[in-house]
């Protein structure tokens, strides 16, 4: 009989007091049905999008966990027992699990898959080769369309997918403008991810910094929405590209927050805008890793992780990626 230890969300937290919204629980494993597969957790991946599965908001890109649900999340980890042929025993996988020792999961339903055993860090399969690379391929090559020589500007720059958004657009030619929180962020984004210009929100004016970039912002990938995003649509470029791959200034808010101020500029400047949403590029992966793999393997993808130990500490790992922190990818370390 063996127990497992998983964080059910008992409440809808409000703003960052997880402590008060989640308990951790222990049960018994019952044995599994055919086509399920059981995986135990090596790392747990923090995701600044799945707060928004804690709220009660049913008009989000995905229904709300229902309250007393063990939390959903990514893990990494190895296939422990299963019924179906297609993952034996031992396979290292990454899918949407639970915050728990082991999940149990239906592969086509938690979008499991094998990973590459021969990759030197894991931690990886959440980093270069992980969503967030996905997500930040996606957003700059195809949503933003970035070309080499134009300006792109990514919020949220060193957390992970803005991180790996200011990478890849320098990869593919771009300049790019790193907007973050503090010192040590814009440092890093200048000296280890090679922006061109680093802007610390926290201590300047966004629009006053952009205003004096040479012709304009051509692509902006936004993490952010909110009042950054009226900072950079004045100073967008006409035929800019703005593409929407989050909105983190709202996700502890349970009702929908008002549109940009500056909405007018979309027209002025005849930009396009459009949303994404990288579980509708899932079946995609295998086209993006030949790329994502090359640049890991050439140094020209590089993420800095911030591992927690412990599925107890959980809460603490996740309300420090959503106030920043740290910096990069922050994991949580599951197996002792
Ligand atoms: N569309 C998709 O399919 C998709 C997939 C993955 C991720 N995303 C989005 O990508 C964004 C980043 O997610 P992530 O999981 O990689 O997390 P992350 O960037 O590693 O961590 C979240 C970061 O957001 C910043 N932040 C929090 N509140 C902010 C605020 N009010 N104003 C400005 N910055 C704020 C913090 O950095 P600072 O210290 O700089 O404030 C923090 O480090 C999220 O919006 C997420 O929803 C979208």
């Amino acid at each position: 009989m063996t127990a497992n230890r998983f964080w059910q969300l008992d409440r809808h937290p409000e703003g960052h007091d997880f402590a008060s919204a989640l308990s951790l629980r222990e049960e018994t494993l019952t044995p599994l049905a055919p086509g399920e597969v059981r995986v135990a957790t090596d790392w747990l991946s923090m995701d600044a999008g799945t707060r928004m599965w804690m709220s009660p908001r049913t008009d989000g890109y995905q229904p709300p966990l229902p309250l007393g649900s063990k939390m959903a999340g990514l893990c990494l980890g190895r296939v422990s027992e299963s019924r179906d042929a297609a993952f034996p025993e031992g396979t290292l996988v990454r899918g949407f699990g639970r915050w728990a020792d082991f999940a149990t999961m239906v592969p086509a339903l938690s979008g499991l898959e094998a990973v590459d055993e021969t990759v030197a860090d894991p931690r990886e399969h959440f980093g270069a080769l992980g969503m967030n690379a996905w997500t930040a391929l996606v957003g700059v090559k195809e949503i933003a369309a970035v070309k080499p020589g134009e300006w792109l500007v990514v919020s949220a720059a060193a957390g992970a997918t803005g991180s790996l958004a200011c990478q890849v657009g320098r990869n593919l030619g771009a300049r790019v403008i790193g907007i973050a929180g503090g010192p040590d962020k814009c440092r890093y984004l200048r000296d280890e991810i090679g922006v061109e210009l680093a802007i610390d929100y926290k201590a300047e004016d966004v629009a006053a910094a952009l205003s004096g970039v040479e012709g304009g912002v051509n692509a902006y990938f936004d993490n952010v929405g909110g009042p950054m995003l009226d900072a950079v649509l004045p100073n967008m470029a006409h035929y800019g590209r703005v593409a929407v791959c989050g909105m983190v200034a709202a996700y502890d808010s349970d009702v929908a927050l008002p549109g940009p101020a500056q909405f007018d500029q979309v027209l002025m400047r005849r930009l396009r805008i459009e949303g994404f949403f990288i579980p509708d590029f899932l079946h995609r992966g295998a086209e993006f890793l030949p790329m994502l793999r090359g640049w890991l393997d050439s140094g020209a993808l590089r993420m800095r992780f911030a591992e927690t130990q412990g599925l107890e500490n959980v809460l603490d790992a996740y309300a420090g990626m959503l106030t920043g922190r740290g910096i990069g990818k922050v994991v949580v370390r599951v197996a002792a």
